[in-house]
């Protein structure tokens, strides 16, 4: 049995990997650099990030009992909002400033509601 700690070093290293390498990618929209190694490291690091976060917070979710409150629900949105903005990203380099400040407050919101567990 996996212990709810091992899930949750998974889910930061997670979530850590994710900002890691939106930071990377956005920074290279922002400079216009067509650099290949950028993109690359950029989105396999968000894509780990994106899988360990899943993993970590599912197991998190199965060793914690809590069932499907809204706060998780809002989670898993904002997880699917995160894996949707690589494209927007990568497609849209004039939305980067954008793109900066939402993946930042995507992220608030998702802290949010892990410590005030809304509507609970
Ligand atoms: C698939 C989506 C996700 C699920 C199912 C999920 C689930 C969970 C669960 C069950 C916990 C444990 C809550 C507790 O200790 O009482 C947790 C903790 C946490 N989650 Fe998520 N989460 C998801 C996505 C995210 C995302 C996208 C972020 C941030 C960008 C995030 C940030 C956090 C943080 C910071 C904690 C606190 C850990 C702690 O206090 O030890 N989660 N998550």
């Amino acid at each position: 049995m996996i212990p709810v700690q091992v899930y949750n070093v998974i889910h930061f290293v997670g979530i850590f990997m994710i900002f890691l390498g939106y930071g990377g990618l956005i920074v290279r929209s922002i400079t216009g650099s067509d650099d290949r190694r950028i993109r690359k490291l950029g989105a396999i690091t968000s894509g780990i990030g994106l899988f360990l976060v899943l993993l970590g917070g599912f197991g998190l979710l199965a060793r914690l009992g809590y069932g499907w409150p809204i706060w998780v629900l809002v989670k898993i949105a904002i997880w699917m909002i995160l894996g949707f903005l690589i494209m927007v990203i990568n497609r849209k380099p004039q939305l980067a400033g954008t793109m900066w400040w939402l993946t930042l407050v995507l992220g608030f919101v998702a802290v949010l509601m892990v410590v005030y567990k809304p509507f609970m």
